[in-house]
């Protein structure tokens, strides 16, 4: 194996950047010269495109999957005892129910990382309102089993997919499933931009009328807010930014499938699978592959050979949130699966343009590592 190979990012987001350099910076000298930078052309033509995209009614562009899922849970008009259940191992997607005042209600995962629909049941009570289903690292739980358990509780169902955007269920993308579907346009993200942005997909027509006024102080008509709001704007920037990639996105996402299934192949091929084991999608889905990520024995160890080897990987994430201190309030549940997870999960190095020789020089690392125990 070639020790010429250099660092290994976890993920190498100016590649896709300088790829589209020329459109980019077209793009950017036209808004410059256009004196728009907010509530232009340009978002405007990103609500369009995801329509068309997702063959839905509504979308309405925001400025980060943060503010998705914040916006997406203020347009229920929520009471502060109401619940919302929620992955237990999402980091991300807690922030938003608390920030907000809400009551989150925390819920085991099964073994891919996904909401486990057996625990959400013994969750629901008369307050359930909310279930959040966070499609985490690409892949899809059981959808048509939370579908069916919202629909029986009158419970409203959110999808976030800030790490799933073109992911599909049975053959439709996620995010149409649910009442709500959230996205990120986080840099590192399927569909990211060079900056913040988000959008929330709604079947809706009650919710997309408060949201498209929740994201401009409660505006329909300038200055005559019907409810007190903050605001939320993609910049003109990061939206135009954000079409541009979104007319290239299939290939984009071909490559992470072809990517992700060599990461498979060299796996099975080294016999990996002794000592590591690979998170799986639902049968009837086809995941888009946002990160490639193992359960590995023996976990910080094999980090930090990897770290030696100029081989950058993360966890996501190092704590179910009954773990973090900010989250101390919640009542002390146990949650094994997560727990157990949180301390065997790796996100090696993926991103669309990762090189197969790099995949091989990461996999032989591993297997270097495993042989020396
Ligand atoms: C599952 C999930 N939800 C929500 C978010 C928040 O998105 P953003 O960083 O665009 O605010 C992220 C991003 O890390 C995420 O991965």
């Amino acid at each position: 194996m070639n020790n010429t190979i250099g660092k290994i990012y976890f993920n190498d987001t100016k590649l896709k950047a300088i790829k589209y350099k020329k459109s980019i910076l077209e793009h950017v000298s036209k808004v410059i010269e256009s004196g728009i930078f907010l509530n232009g052309p340009c978002s405007k033509k990103t609500e369009l495109l995801f329509k068309k995209y997702f063959d839905v009614n509504y979308f309405v562009s925001c400025a980060s999957g943060h503010d998705s899922l914040c916006l997406a849970l203020q347009s229920l008009l929520l009471d502060k005892d109401d619940e919302i259940i929620f992955p237990v191992n999402a980091y991300p997607s807690a922030f938003p129910i608390y920030m907000n005042n809400l009551k989150g209600v925390p819920a085991e995962v099964d073994l891919n990382g996904q909401l486990d629909p057996k625990a959400v049941i013994k969750l629901i009570t008369s307050k359930t309102r909310v279930i959040v289903m966070v499609h985490l690292y690409g892949l899809v739980g059981n959808l048509d089993k939370m579908v069916e358990i919202c629909k029986k509780n009158r419970i409203v169902l959110i999808e976030d997919c800030a790490q799933a955007f073109g992911s599909l269920y049975k053959g439709r993308h996620v995010g149409t499933f649910g009442d709500i579907g959230c996205f990120s346009f986080y840099p590192t993200k399927n569909l990211g931009t060079l900056g913040d942005g988000g959008g929330i997909m709604t079947k809706s027509k009650k919710h997309f009328d408060y949201l498209e006024k929740a994201v401009q102080y409660g505006e329909k008509y300038r200055y005559k807010s019907d409810f007190v709001s903050g605001h939320s704007r993609i910049p003109e920037i990061q939206a135009g930014i954000i079409n541009i990639f979104l007319e290239n996105i299939d290939s984009e996402i071909k490559k992470r499938k072809y990517l992700s299934n060599y990461y498979i192949e060299q796996i099975l091929k080294c016999n990996l699978h002794k000592h590591i084991s690979l998170l799986s999608s639902n049968k009837d889905s086809k995941p888009a592959s946002h990160l490639f990520v193992i359960r590995a024995k023996n976990r910080e160890k094999l980090r930090v050979y990897l770290k030696k080897a100029n081989i950058e990987t993360f966890v996501h994430y190092p704590y179910s949130i009954n773990k973090i201190p900010a989250f101390n309030f919640l009542s002390q549940r146990n949650f094994p699966t997560a727990e157990m997870l949180s301390q065997e999960v790796l996100s090696l190095p993926f991103h669309p343009y990762i090189s197969k020789s790099q995949i091989e020089y990461i996999i032989a690392k591993i297997l270097q590592f495993y042989t020396l125990q």
